[in-house]
């Protein structure tokens, strides 16, 4: 719908196989109920552009056309999140707010999660919620970019 704040979610590698993955970790919902669960969140108050991709480079050109085509850009970098300088690069030139986002809590998990080369250009991070966390930053980026306008 036009006129309408756009929000981009983007999802990084191996999400494309959430309900089967791991479901101990990330729980028994799809990727595809994870968008619902964002169009839902969003309430007809803003267009979620919902995506996945398995390859850094293709997340790179995500967050650059965000800098001109959204208001908001909700991330989970998955594991690119620990390893990717290119990815804190592409973030650090929005200007928009930025909410990174972990269905598990890397910091309770193996050290090699610990650290994030993404929290440090976000905005604000939701993590151990599971999937309810991406359906609270819709929220959260709503309301910052009410507060913006
Ligand atoms: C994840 C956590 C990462 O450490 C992991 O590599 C993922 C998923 C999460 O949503 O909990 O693939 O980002």
């Amino acid at each position: 719908m036009p006129d309408l704040p756009v929000i981009y979610v983007l999802n990084g590698p191996n999400l494309n196989l959430l309900g089967e993955r791991e479901p101990h970790i990330y729980g028994r919902e799809t990727l595809s109920d994870i968008e619902a669960r964002c169009v839902g969140a969003a309430g007809g108050e803003a267009n979620i552009v919902f995506r996945q991709t398995n390859h850094e480079g293709v997340l790179v050109d995500w967050i650059q056309e965000a800098r001109t085509q959204a208001q908001a850009l909700l991330i989970n970098p998955a594991a690119y999140g620990h390893t990717s300088v290119a990815l804190h690069d592409a973030l650090k030139a929005l200007s928009i707010p930025v909410i990174e986002l972990h269905l598990s809590n890397p910091a309770t998990r193996e050290a090699f999660r610990h650290r994030s080369f993404v929290s440090s250009a976000a905005t604000g991070v939701i993590a151990g919620l599971g999937a309810r966390g991406y359906a609270l930053a819709i929220q959260a980026a709503l309301d910052i970019i009410r507060e913006r306008a």
